[in-house]
C-alpha cells in the first residue's frame, strides 16, 4: 500500500473513488459540503431523500457524481457530531477503509484528516506544529487502512482471493497550508504500522515454527535490513556463563534452546545512554510442570507478544530513522513439562545473585524477564521499558482495553500514559507500593515466585522491581491488549503504537 498527501478540492480529484463524511442528522463536513457544492446539490438531494443518514458505520458509494472527476463518491457516516470523538473518528476511518476495499477502485482520496474530531489530544514534539488535528486523523487512519486490510492467511493451503485491487491511498487536505509537516507525519503512521505488521505476524505464527531460534533469526534479518541495526545472539552456555540460572530454568523443560537476543540500534551519538526495551519471548507457554489447563492453551503461543513489540517497535524507529539510541533485548525460550522441568520448589539464583523459590513453574515470565532485566544494566542505559504478556489478573483487572503499567519513576510512567493517549494505545497505571512486597517472601531463598491470587498483576511487577533498582524502569503488562480471542482470534501489534510515540517524543524532546 502506498500513501500520499493530496491538496485541493474533492471534486477535482482523478481518483477511482473520493471519500468523505457526513453527520448524523445529514450535515456535511467541509469537504462533502465543497463536493455537494461543485455537484449542484446532487449530495444534499440525496441526503434529504433519506439514503444516508450519517448514523456510524454506514456509507453509500455513489457513481457518476456529477462535476467530479472522480470515478466514485463514497459517503461515510460519522455518527453525531456533538460526540464526535477519538473513538467514533476512528470506527468511521475502519468503515471507510472496508467499504472503499470492497469496490474495484485501485486508489482512494480520503477526505479524513480535516474532520473536527472532539477533544483530540495534543500532539507534542515536532507534530505540534501541523496542528494537533490533522496530525492525529492522518495517522489513525493509516493505522485503520493497515488493521482493515490485515489478513494472516500464509499458512492456509488455498488462501481466499479477496479483491484485492485497492493500492493507493492519497489523504486530501483542503487546507494545504500544513501538507509539508505533514508528510513527515504520515512517513511515522506507515512505518508504525508496519511495526505492528511484524508484530501480529509474529505473534499469529504458531510455536512450531516461530520458535526461540526463529525469533533469533528474525532479529538477524532485521540487521540485515536495516543498517542502523547490530543483533547479537547468546547461547545457553554464554548465559551459563553470565549466570542466568533463573532464565535457564524456564527452559530446562524444552527440546529448542533458549536464546539471548539483543538489537542496538545507533541514531544518536554513541555517548548518549540508550532506551533499553526488554520483551517476554515464551515461544509457548504450557505452564510447564503446573501445567494449564487444555482450554484455550493454544493462546499461548502469544506469550512471546513482548518480545515481538520490541522487534516491530526497533523496525518502525530504524525507519523512521530516529536520532536515539535504542536496545532491544529480548530472552525467548519455551515453558514446558518433562523429566528434565524444574518443579515447583525447586530454588534457582538469578543473575543479580538473588536466589528464587520457584511455587508455580507457570509464573515463568518474570523469571526470564529478571535475568534480562539485569543484563540491561549492561547497557548503562537511560531508561529501561519491560513489555510483557505477564498475568492473567491484568486481563481480569483491565479487560483488553488498557495495558497495566507500573514504573519506580513517575515522571516516566506519565510520559507513557500520555504516549499511549496520543496514539490511541492506551495504558493505565497501577501501584507499585511497599506494602505489596511482603507478599514475595519465601521461608527458604530471598524471595518466591508467585503472590498469590489478590493484587497478581501487583505482585508479578513487585517481583522484577527487585532487579531494576538500579535505573529508571517502567514495565507494560500486554496480557489483556496484545491479541484477541474468539471469532477475531489474532495478534493485534500493540503496544507497538505507544512504544513507538514514546521513542519519537523523547527524539523531539532532546
Ligand atoms: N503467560 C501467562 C499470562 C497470561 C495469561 C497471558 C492469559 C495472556 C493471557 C503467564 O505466564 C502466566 O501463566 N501467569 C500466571 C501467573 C500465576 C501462576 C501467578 C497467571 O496469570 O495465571
Ligand atoms: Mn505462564
Ligand atoms: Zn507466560
Amino acid at each position: 500500500m502506498e500513501f500520499s498527501i493530496k491538496t485541493g478540492s474533492p471534486e477535482k480529484q482523478r481518483s477511482d473513488c473520493i471519500v468523505v463524511g457526513v453527520f448524523e442528522g445529514g450535515k456535511l463536513s467541509g469537504s462533502a459540503l465543497a463536493l455537494d457544492k461543485a455537484a449542484k446539490h446532487y449530495l444534499s438531494d440525496i441526503i434529504a431523500r433519506g439514503d444516508m443518514n450519517g448514523k456510524t458505520t454506514t456509507t453509500l458509494l455513489l457513481h457518476h457524481v456529477p462535476n467530479t472527476l472522480g470515478e466514485r463518491v463514497l459517503l461515510v457516516g460519522l455518527g453525531k457530531s456533538t460526540e464526535f470523538h477519538a473513538k467514533q473518528f476512528l470506527d468511521a476511518a475502519c468503515t471507510a477503509m472496508r467499504a472503499v476495499q470492497k469496490t474495484g477502485a485501485k486508489d482512494a482520496t480520503l477526505y479524513l484528516a480535516e474532520l473536527p474530531v472532539l477533544s483530540a489530544v495534543q500532539w507534542s514534539g515536532q507534530a505540534a506544529s501541523t496542528g494537533s488535528g490533522q496530525a492525529w486523523c492522518l495517522t489513525q487512519a493509516v493505522l485503520a487502512a493497515y488493521e482493515t486490510s490485515y489478513r494472516f492467511d500464509r499458512l492456509k493451503s488455498k488462501p481466499e482471493k479477496d479483491n484485492k485491487s485497492l493500492h493507493k491511498i492519497h489523504f486530501g487536505l483542503l487546507d494545504g497550508k500544513q501538507a509539508a509537516a505533514l508528510k513527515t507525519v504520515l512517513a511515522q503512521a506507515v512505518a508504525t504500522a508496519q511495526g505492528m505488521k511484524l508484530a501480529k505476524d509474529l505473534g499469529n505464527l504458531p510455536g512450531n515454527i516461530c520458535t526461540p531460534t526463529y525469533l533469533a533469526a528474525q532479529a538477524l534479518a532485521l540487521a540485515k535490513s536495516h543498517k542502523s541495526i547490530k543483533t547479537t545472539v547468546l547461547e545457553e552456555k554464554d548465559m551459563r556463563k553470565l549466570g542466568m540460572g533463573s532464565l535457564l530454568s524456564v527452559t530446562r523443560g524444552s527440546e529448542q534452546p533458549a536464546k539471548l537476543i539483543t538489537l542496538e540500534y545507533h541514531g544518536a551519538d554513541k555517548k548518549q545512554k540508550p532506551i533499553v526495551l526488554v520483551g517476554k519471548g515464551i515461544t509457548f507457554d504450557s505452564g510447564g510442570i503446573s501445567l494449564k489447563p487444555g482450554a484455550e492453551m493454544d493462546e499461548m503461543k502469544y506469550d512471546m507478544c513482548g518480545a515481538a513489540s520490541v522487534l516491530g517497535t526497533l523496525q518502525a524507529i530504524a525507519e523512521m530513522g530516529l536520532k536515539l539510541n535504542v536496545v532491544g533485548v529480548i530472552p525467548a525460550c519455551e515453558n514446558l513439562p518433562s523429566g528434565r522441568a524444574t518443579k515447583p520448589g525447586d530454588i534457582v539464583t538469578s543473575m543479580s545473585g538473588q536466589t528464587i523459590e520457584i511455587l508455580n513453574t507457570d509464573a515463568e515470565g518474570r523469571l526470564i524477564l529478571c535475568d534480562a532485566l539485569t543484563y540491561a544494566g549492561k547497557f548503562k542505559p537511560d531508561t529501561v521499558v519491560d513489555i510483557a504478556t505477564l498475568t492473567g489478573a491484568c486481563v481480569i483487572a483491565l479487560g483488553h482495553v488498557a495495558s497495566g503499567l507500573f514504573s519506580n519513576r513517575d515522571d516516566l510512567a506519565k510520559e507513557l500514559l500520555a504516549a499511549g493517549e496520543q496514539i490511541y494505545d492506551r495504558a493505565w497505571q497501577l501501584p507499585l507500593w511497599e506494602d505489596y512486597q511482603q507478599l514475595l517472601d519465601s521461608n527458604f531463598a530471598d524471595m518466591q515466585n508467585i503472590g498469590g491470587r489478590a493484587g497478581g498483576t501487583i505482585t508479578a511487577a513487585c517481583f522484577l522491581s527487585r532487579f531494576t533498582k538500579d535505573y529508571r524502569w517502567a514495565h507494560l503488562d500486554i496480557a489483556g491488549t496484545a491479541h484477541k480471542s474468539g471469532k477475531d482470534k489474532g495478534a493485534t501489534g500493540r503496544p507497538v503504537p505507544l512504544l513507538t510515540q514514546y521513542l519519537i517524543n523523547r527524539a523531539n524532546s532532546k
